[in-house]
């Protein structure tokens, strides 16, 4: 039984380490603060706090986190359309999409938690910013850790 306590408690602590949470953010510059997200491989779910730190209105340099498989990538962004309307983060519904925070303006903060089992070590993966024209410049890498 004590040895079973100890067991829990081990294991308690080592997700306890492991950030299964980002603090992220974009500027008016149409800058992500990183060009690279690590994932905890022991974290069943992933919280990426969003935060826009700019002055600008989400309808006229708004900006979201998207995250793909990178083979998708020219798929998605492909779908990128205005007549899409800002809320939807001008994307169609698709299965491609693994997580999307809303699309947020100037001193706006959001986040989104995915489930991060679905992501394996043997994938890349890839987040951006699907405002249209922001994809090319708002784009990092996604790894499994
Ligand atoms: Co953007």
């Amino acid at each position: 039984m004590r040895y079973l306590f100890c067991l829990i408690s081990t294991t308690l602590s080592f997700n306890l380490y492991a950030a299964c949470s980002l603090e992220l953010t974009a500027n008016d510059n149409m800058r992500f603060d990183t060009r690279k997200i690590e994932v905890d491989s022991s974290c069943d779910q992933f919280t990426i706090n969003f935060k826009h730190t700019g002055e600008i209105a989400a309808e006229w340099a708004g900006h979201n986190v998207v995250i793909i498989e990178s083979g998708n990538y020219s798929k998605v962004v492909s779908s990128i359309d205005p007549k899409l309307g800002l809320t939807s983060g001008y994307l169609p519904e698709m299965p491609e999409v693994i997580a999307k925070t809303a699309i947020i303006g100037g001193g706006a903060e959001t986040n989104v938690t995915f489930n991060a089992t679905k992501l394996s070590k043997n994938q890349k993966y890839t987040f951006f910013c699907s405002f249209p024209g922001h994809f090319g410049q708002m784009m990092g890498n996604v790894e499994i850790k």
